[in-house]
């Protein structure tokens, strides 16, 4: 990155469109080596939750992005999320927050739920897609995606991250659960660590 372009971005400040800490956390660790700041949408002073109607994790995340920047007048960055697993046909997908029926659940029952679909399918492959989308005033809209890929183990295991982390066993980390790595291992690999590395990329561009 040339230092005009670090300098030029040192002031851009980005709200993100979730509510979500953990995801906020992650966010700021990755961007702020690109010069970014991310505020939550408490600090951007502009709580609000936009309706995830789309059918991609591409849509959703432009739904969100556009949302927030139109309610914040400021540049808004959104991710939408998800896991997939190949013996579900692709499931919980886009549902991924309210897969096992509602959005009130906690990680631990949504886990369980998964856990029950899986009893005894012995093909466990699953992904995890990250899609970004980042909204400015002037227009440009700038979007990446990321994926990483494991299976999903037979009980939850480790303390770290969220949502689906402690059943989700890594390739990158073989015998390791997301839950069980430190945030920097996972940024390092996770699907929002790649996908925001390529929306630096684009930025760049
Ligand atoms: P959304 O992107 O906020 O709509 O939610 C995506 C959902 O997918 C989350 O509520 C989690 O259940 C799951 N998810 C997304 N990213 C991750 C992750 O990094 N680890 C574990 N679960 C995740």
């Amino acid at each position: 990155m040339s230092k005009s372009f670090l300098h030029e971005v040192d002031a851009v400040k980005l709200v993100l469109a979730s509510n979500n800490k953990k995801k906020l956390a992650e966010m700021r660790e990755i961007l702020s080596s690109a010069g970014f700041e991310v505020l939550s949408q408490a600090e951007a002073g502009c709580d609000f939750e936009a309706e995830e109607n789309g059918t991609t994790f591409a849509e959703n995340a432009y739904i969100k992005a556009k949302a927030a920047m139109d309610a914040c007048s400021m540049p808004a960055i959104a991710d939408d999320s998800g896991l997939c697993v190949e013996a579900l046909g692709g499931e919980p997908g886009v549902y991924s927050a309210r897969y096992s029926g509602s959005h009130d659940h906690s990680d631990a029952q949504r886990n369980e739920y998964l856990l029950s679909k899986l009893e005894g399918v012995s093909d466990r492959r699953a992904k995890f897609v990250c899609s970004i989308a980042c909204c400015f005033p002037d227009g440009r809209v700038i979007r990446a995606e990321g994926e990483c890929h494991g299976e999903i183990g037979f009980e939850p295991k480790g303390e770290n991250g969220f949502g689906y982390d402690p059943l989700f066993i890594m390739a990158d980390y073989p015998g390791r659960t997301m839950a069980e790595i430190s945030a920097e291992e996972k940024n390092a690999v996770s699907h929002r660590g790649r996908a925001l590395n390529k929306f630096k990329e684009e930025l760049l561009k």
